[in-house]
């Protein structure tokens, strides 16, 4: 019934009764078990340390005393392996502490030794059970971890996939709407070194410098008759330019890691009094992502060509932002914005 590729498996053996102990080592021997022997605790112990014992067998009376020791030092040890106890005549109490101790087995002397070999191949059996159930775990636990890496890679993927899209998109609407080009990451640049220096996280920083790249992708979809125009718009154009927040949020969202970013693009032309568009938000109740992003921006078209006027100096620029503290734009953001621009202490 054993395998001789198989390793046997080790039984300790603790007792001090030797006619007893060459009896059972013959019969444990005989069925293929390796049996390793130990006439006191102590060299049990010593024993146990040094190598990998599959099972224990001892008794209750151990050199004329109740054996109690080994097995709590069995359980203390976290050892792991099963005990089977022999006994002449054990007391009830007795008994019930080597329940609680967690023995596998108590066989009364006299015993025939085909009682003792099935209580030692059932312990056994349940060791390898055990054993190879942990394995299973493990195993499945590598499992798992490996398909929770590989599919937050592919979400990377993903997500690197749709940034390039939508940078791609940046660099299409530029080169759509020529008085634009450049102005996005002029205004992601501003928004970034604001943040910087109201002390935002690298995370919030980083995010404010996406919605600035971000903001007007929202334009790709209005004309460029519309967008180029160089008179003044009707007001059916102006309420077309009004949508592009919007349809920028819907494009930048599609990045799940992107809700926040899509929310400063949504409100970017907010005023801080609420006459702004696309929800008519009023100060604090617009993210102050989006306050900061609409300073910047407004601050980036003054500066800029357009079709229908040519740049303001910076100080025009300014003064104009200066006036309108508290009406389109946070004042308190106002005062850090000139401070970052050397027009104020
Ligand atoms: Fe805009
Ligand atoms: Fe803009």
């Amino acid at each position: 019934m054993r395998n001789g590729t198989r390793v046997a498996e080790k039984i300790l053996l603790v007792h001090d009764e030797q006619p007893l102990v060459e009896s059972l080592k013959n019969v444990l021997f005989s069925v293929g078990y390796e049996v390793l022997q130990a006439t006191d605790n102590d060299q049990a112990a010593q024993i146990l340390d040094r190598e990998t014992v599959d099972l224990l067998i001892t008794d209750t009376q151990l050199n004329g005393a109740v054996n109690d020791g080994l097995m709590n030092y069995v359980n203390d040890a976290g050892y792991g392996i099963d005990i089977i106890v022999l006994s002449s005549t054990p007391e009830l109490e007795q008994v019930r502490r080597l329940i609680d101790s967690g023995v596998y087995d108590l066989i009364s002397k006299p015993f025939h030794s085909y009682e003792l070999l099935l209580s030692v191949s059932r312990a056994l059996e349940k060791r390898k059970l055990l054993a190879r159930s942990r394995e299973l775990q493990l195993d499945m636990e590598k499992k798992i971890k490996e398909k929770t890496l590989s599919l937050r890679l592919r979400n990377q993927e993903k997500q690197q996939l749709l940034i390039s899209t939508i940078r791609s998109l940046v660099s299409a609407l530029e080169a759509k709407d020529k008085y634009t080009e450049g102005h996005s990451r002029r205004v992601a640049e501003n928004a970034s070194m604001m943040a910087q220096m109201l002390s935002f996280s690298s995370f919030d920083i980083e995010e404010l410098h996406l919605a600035g790249l971000f903001h007007d992708i929202g334009k790709i979809g209005i004309t460029e008759s519309v967008l180029n125009k160089k008179g003044q718009l009707t007001s059916e154009e102006y309420d077309l330019i009004k949508t592009h927040p919007l349809i920028s949020q819907k494009i930048v969202e599609q990045v799940p890691q992107f809700k926040r970013i899509s929310k400063i693009i949504r409100h970017h032309h907010e005023f801080f009094d609420g006459n702004g568009y696309p929800d008519a938000l009023q100060g604090q109740q617009i993210p102050v992502g989006a306050r900061i992003m609409t300073i910047c921006d407004a601050y980036d078209a003054m500066t800029s060509d357009r079709s229908y006027r040519p740049a303001l100096s910076e100080s025009r620029a300014l003064s104009i932002i200066e006036r309108n503290a508290g009406t389109q734009f946070d004042p308190e953001l106002v005062k850090i914005f000139l401070r970052m621009r050397g027009a104020r202490n």
